[in-house]
């Protein structure tokens, strides 16, 4: 358990809030909360920020992960974004700790003719959509990264896309929650949403009941595991897995600045030295083990792209689990248990919805009201009774 600091007086008015999951969205979630008065409790199954926060690249892509069929995410993705940089300035201040936002931005980059051709389409799609993307010739995308391989013959430019380090704001995030006078404790299981009479009363860790006004579901692929929900508030979220590895660059002599994709392949230089390169999408369930194929993919992906990434050690390399849901999009808002919260499903975009899905679930927690954003987002989009586009009655929080 991490134990608060200096707990500030919470507010007699404010509910009391439980938070399965200790990740950058639970403990966003539980920042803003602490923050507005609440007294709040956050319990994960390991260390805090240690699931697909640890494992993700940290990048805010709300314009280059954007493909036909996935125009509804934009209002959210492109508003989470809109918020990184006011997030980002009021959560270093509150911690005292740098999440080294970087404003680069991302390229797509195309090596062959082939991916030329299908990057064409993609620019199309997206400026049809609006989105701030611009086309790079290969000779401008040469001056602007140089170390790419010679044969780049043109990108996708998307200046809006930056990155943020995700370990580094999950550090700030606990030390946030903390200073705000929450409570986080560590590698505890939550074995069940505690229900009575339709409405949460807390949680259950083992026999023990830990009382709460709301709970809040943001266990990231392990949301859909906990007990004691009927199948109507069960978030249907599963595991996909990610392989990803780091290498470290000279630190006086930076390979890239920019995020660069390649057909299957990311790289992400940190401020601090770092490559990350990633990363697989794999159905595995929760196996965690690294493949050579994997591995080797990420690699070869990386060193086409970037040819000097030959003589960098490897420093790290490891497996996550994005919480996929079935749609792909997340699961947010109140739901058939009156009082519950769910907070999950981000899939390939946790870091970057972190913002919007903090501030509209303390608002939803705070003031009972939905925010219009994450109203297409809700479980019951899942459930054969729902019949309009409009939020299922009697499913709100009470203010
Ligand atoms: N958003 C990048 C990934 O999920 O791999």
């Amino acid at each position: 358990m991490i134990d608060a600091p200096s707990l500030r007086p919470q507010s007699v008015s404010r509910p009391s809030v439980a938070v399965i999951g200790a990740g950058t969205i639970g403990l966003s979630i539980a920042w803003r909360l602490a923050a507005a008065g609440c007294r709040v409790e956050v319990f994960d199954r390991g260390p805090a920020g240690r699931g697909a926060t640890h494992a993700a690249g940290g990048m805010l892509a709300a314009c280059v992960e954007t493909e036909p069929g996935e125009q509804p995410l934009l209002p959210l993705t492109r508003a989470s974004q809109a918020l990184w940089p006011s997030f980002a300035a009021e959560l270093e201040e509150a911690s005292g700790l740098s999440v080294d936002l970087r404003g680069e931005g991302t390229m797509v980059i195309a090596t062959t003719i082939d991916d030329l051709a299908k990057l064409r389409v993609l620019h199309r799609f997206q400026s049809g959509l609006g989105l701030p993307v611009e086309w790079l010739e290969g000779a401008e995308v040469r001056r602007r990264e140089p170390y790419l391989q010679p044969g780049v013959s043109g990108a996708l430019y998307c200046r809006e896309d930056h990155q943020v380090d995700n370990r580094k704001l999950a550090a700030a995030l606990q030390r946030a929650v903390l200073a705000a006078g929450a409570i986080v404790h560590e590698s505890v299981e939550v074995s069940a949403v505690a229900v009575e009479k339709g409405r949460a009363v807390g949680l259950r860790i083992g026999d023990r009941l830990v009382a709460a006004d709301r709970v809040v579901l943001a266990a990231g692929a392990w949301s859909g595991r906990i007990e004691g929900l009927p199948p109507a508030a069960r978030p249907p979220v599963r595991p996909v897995k990610g392989q990803m590895l780091c290498l470290r660059m000279d630190p006086r002599f930076a390979l890239l600045s920019h995020v660069v994709w390649t057909p299957g392949t990311y790289l992400i230089p940190r401020l601090d030295g770092r490559l990350l390169i990633g990363a697989t999408t794999e159905e595995r369930g929760f196996d965690d083990r690294l493949t050579a194929g994997g591995q080797y993919a990420l690699l070869e992906g990386a060193y086409r792209a970037l040819p000097g990434i030959a003589e960098l050690p490897i420093e790290e390399s490891w497996a996550g689990f994005r919480p996929g849901s079935r749609d792909d999009a997340p699961i947010l808002g109140a739901c058939a248990v009156d009082g519950l919260v769910l907070a999950t499903g981000h899939h390939r975009n946790g870091i970057l919805l972190t913002p919007v899905t903090a501030d509209a679930v303390a608002r939803l927690v705070l003031t009972g009201e939905t925010d219009p954003l994450i109203r297409p987002f809700a479980i019951d989009r899942f459930t054969a009774e729902r019949s309009t586009g409009e939020h299922a009655q009697g499913t709100e929080l009470p203010a």
